[in-house]
């Protein structure tokens, strides 16, 4: 393993003014996401919906890095060009979810656990070897009646920190994802909760498997409420609380963060992160990784029509640029007026 590397694609991963495009979803998530576009489902559409947005330059300046699902990364353009010489034209890194999503976990009250280890050693020099310097793997926590148990906290915390120990030895970063749905009614406080738990666990177990802190990138969700909580709270709030959760459980060793959005608005999404960066203060950069809230947008302009591409494309520039703007704290209410 070179660390001198890795901590180079990780810091650049988390560059000032610029993200991470989460375009990672399997086959199935990208199908729900289609559907409510009225898009077919096929892998021409997927090409095509994916293409438009890696050949933006003015959209792709704003992006670091790229998370490709397998079917992807291995995809040409319609022209015969792979993606992935796409992504490094436009000065972005490509990178390649690893993981093969969640199973039930036996003995648990609806607890999930992620799969995907198996086989891995020998997937990720394949994925090198296209191209891919970083990965990602997404351990899922639910809040709920029952749940999480601390054999889904461990066991998630072990199993990404084996992910994340197998990708260094590969000369591959690392994104750490443990993700605390905000799907049920719990406050912010239960948020904040049981995020410390599973960040303390993560955190341990790394330690336990010697992954360098230095060549890793972490992608957390923030503090929030579940969504449907009576109590919703504030962009200060969630600001304040997620700085405080993460400088406890955090090492300063880690290069960057770079949030999940979760299921936020994509304006909530934007204003949390630009409100922690102009608070400051905090050892690491902070930055997107986001998924549906930097590809809503783009998808609903497009809705899978060849005419719209350039809609699709202005759309995707423009979030792209907030949460650009956001991860350097300069981000203002007023300049999403100027959308498309
Ligand atoms: P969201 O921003 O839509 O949560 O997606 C990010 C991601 O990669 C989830 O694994």
């Amino acid at each position: 393993m070179n660390l001198e590397a890795l901590n180079k694609v990780a810091e650049a991963m988390v560059a000032p003014g610029r993200g991470i495009l989460a375009a990672d979803e399997s086959t199935g998530t990208i199908k729900k996401r289609f559907d409510a576009i009225n898009v077919e489902n096929t892998e021409a559409n997927r090409r095509d919906y994916r293409e438009f947005m890696f050949r933006h330059k003015d959209g792709m300046k704003h992006i670091s890095g790229v998370i490709l699902f397998d079917e992807t990364i291995w995809q040409d353009a319609a022209d015969g060009t792979p993606l992935v010489k796409l992504i490094e034209a436009a000065n972005s890194i490509p990178g390649i979810k690893v993981d093969e999503g969640t199973e039930a976990l036996p003995g648990t009250k609806g607890d999930v656990i992620t799969k995907g280890l198996d086989g891995l050693s020998k997937r990720l020099p394949k994925y090198y070897e296209r191209g891919a310097r970083f990965a990602k793997w997404r351990a899922v926590i639910d809040i709920g009646a029952g749940v999480p148990s601390h054999n889904t906290i461990h066991a998630n915390a072990h199993a990404l920190a084996r992910y994340a120990a197998l990708c260094q030895e590969h000369q591959i970063v690392p994104i750490v994802e443990p993700e605390v749905l905000m799907d049920g009614d719990h406050d912010i406080q239960t948020c904040y909760d049981i995020t410390t738990w599973t960040l303390k666990e993560t955190f341990q177990e790394l330690y336990y498997a010697n992954v360098a802190l230095e060549g890793m990138v972490l992608k957390p969700n923030m503090i929030v409420p579940g969504k449907k909580c009576a109590k919703q709270a504030s962009v200060d709030e969630v600001a304040a609380m997620t700085i405080k959760c993460l400088t406890n459980c955090v090492p300063s060793a880690v290069p960057g963060i770079a949030y999940l959005s979760g299921g936020q608005s994509d304006e909530d999404a934007t204003a949390h992160l630009n409100r922690m960066n102009e608070i400051g203060g905090f050892p690491w950069k902070m930055t997107f990784s986001y998924g549906r809230a930097l590809q809503a947008a783009p998808q609903k302009a497009w809705s899978g029509k060849k005419e719209n591409v350039p809609a699709g494309q202005k759309a995707f520039e423009h979030r792209a640029e907030m949460n650009g703007l956001a991860s350097l704290g300069k981000w203002r209410p007023d300049l999403e007026k100027k959308a498309a």
